[in-house]
Parts: structure tokens; C-alpha cells; sequence
């Protein structure tokens, strides 16, 4: 556990093109059209196999990586495309997320839209509060929901442009997939990251990705 809580992007998937999720996302197409090229590397992860409640699943590079992003999370904060399919104002309160009755969070999770909805409580201590108030108060509520843990940006594009713009993340692991996705949701498209105060810190080769290490100098 760090001693002072970071605002942390981890697992952020991109192409060599530089997008986060291919075009068009709906219930068939989550990441979009191609988007799931993007998650090649984290889906043979034993992190990711055990989440299915499969025994299987590879350890190695990826996977320490994968593991390292749900170490010392006391909060999330999504995007509401990343919740769901849905858009617009919400029609009822059937959609419950992608994750099935026991969200892989098991912390409170901050979801960003601009359209209410009471908080949604699920199962293994996950539960899903929707902020209309922007990023800011996202993260402000988030903060104190985890107190000296760190919070995670889990995405999706347009939720960690927003606080990369306003210099709020610390910490940025992109794992870089070898695949060309050529439209979709561009993540640094018109983001200066050099002059917000971004630097490399370190890069590593996965089986299926390149891990990259950005963080913003203090
Ligand atoms: N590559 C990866 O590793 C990875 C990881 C996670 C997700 N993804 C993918 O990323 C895609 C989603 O990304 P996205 O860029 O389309 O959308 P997103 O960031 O998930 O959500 C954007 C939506 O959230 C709401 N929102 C965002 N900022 C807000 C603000 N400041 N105030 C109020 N509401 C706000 C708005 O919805 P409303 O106005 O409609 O309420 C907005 O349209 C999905 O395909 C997902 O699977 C990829």
C-alpha cells in the first residue's frame, strides 16, 4: 500500500494504432468491432481464467502485469459506455454491468454519466455509484471510498482522456497489442502527454503485449 493514494490507469489496452476499443460498441460488440484483439494478451491470464472460475490460465509476464493492477485498489472509477450498452437515459434498472451477479471490483465503483440512477449494490462487496457531477467529484468520491488505497481508472477512452487532460492520473500502464484496429476510440489523439508532465518510465515485453510505464512528473 503507497502512503499517499494515486490515481492509477492500469491493463489500459491499445493497439499499434493507438486505439482503446474498435467502432460501433453494442451487447454483441463490446470493445467495439475487433475491439477484443485488444484484450488477446489478458484473456489467457491465469488472472483473468481464475475471474471465469476457470483453474487454468498462463502465468508470465502478461499476467504479472494483469495482477499488478488489482493490487491496493480501494476504488474504481468507469465510464458509463464501459459499463454497458446502453445510452441515453437509463430505460429501467435491468443492466447490472458486464460482469454478472459478482463483478470482478469488489470495491465501490464510480461510474460517469450524465444520466441519475440509484447505486446498485452486487454481490463480493461491489458496488456501482453513478456520478453526474463529472470528473472531479468522481474522483473526490472515489478518494475517500478508499482511503489510503489507490483508485483505478478502469476506462473506457473518453473517461481516462478526461483525466489525463487534467494531469489527475499519476500512473498510466498501457499493455501495447500488435494489432491495427484503424478506427474506433483513439486514446491520445489531440493529447499533448509530453507537455501535461507525462514521461516513460519503463517498458517491458509480455508474450502478447508491450507494457509501457507512464507517469506524470510530481
Ligand atoms: N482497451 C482497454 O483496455 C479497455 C478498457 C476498458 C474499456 N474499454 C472499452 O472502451 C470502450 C468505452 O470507452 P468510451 O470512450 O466509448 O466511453 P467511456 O469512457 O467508457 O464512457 C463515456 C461516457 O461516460 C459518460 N461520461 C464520461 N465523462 C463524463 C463526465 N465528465 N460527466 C458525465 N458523464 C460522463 C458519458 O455518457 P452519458 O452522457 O451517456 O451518460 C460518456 O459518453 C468500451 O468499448 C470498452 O469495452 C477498453
Amino acid at each position: 500500500m503507497s502512503i499517499v493514494s494515486r490515481l492509477r490507469v492500469q491493463s489500459f489496452a491499445i493497439s499499434i494504432d493507438g486505439y482503446g476499443a474498435g467502432p460501433r460498441q453494442d451487447l454483441q460488440n463490446p470493445l467495439g468491432v475487433n475491439g477484443p484483439e485488444l484484450m488477446e494478451w489478458f484473456f489467457h491470464t491465469r488472472v483473468w481464467r481464475r475471474m471465469q472460475g476457470q483453474p487454468d490460465g498462463e502465468t508470465g509476464v502478461d499476467n504479472e502485469m494483469a495482477e499488478q493492477g488489482f493490487t491496493g485498489i480501494g476504488a474504481w472509477i468507469l465510464g458509463r459506455n464501459m459499463f454497458g450498452p446502453v445510452r441515453g437515459p437509463w430505460p429501467d434498472d435491468s443492466w447490472k454491468g458486464w460482469w454478472g451477479d459478482e463483478p470482478p471490483y469488489h470495491t465501490p465503483v464510480f461510474v460517469l454519466t450524465h444520466h441519475p440512477r440509484p447505486p446498485l449494490r452486487m454481490a463480493g462487496g461491489t458496488e456501482f455509484r453513478f456520478i453526474t457531477e463529472g470528473i472531479e467529484a468522481a474522483l473526490a468520491q472515489a478518494r475517500a471510498a478508499a482511503g489510503r488505497r489507490d483508485v483505478r481508472v478502469g476506462g473506457g477512452v473518453a473517461t481516462i482522456r478526461q483525466y489525463l487532460t487534467a494531469r489527475l492520473i499519476d500512473e498510466l500502464h498501457l499493455a501495447i497489442r500488435p494489432v491495427l484496429l484503424g478506427s474506433g476510440e483513439h486514446l491520445l489523439d489531440g493529447i499533448d502527454m509530453r507537455t501535461l508532465g507525462y514521461e516513460c518510465v519503463r517498458h517491458v515485453a509480455g508474450e502478447r503485449a508491450i507494457h509501457v510505464f507512464l507517469r506524470h512528473r510530481a
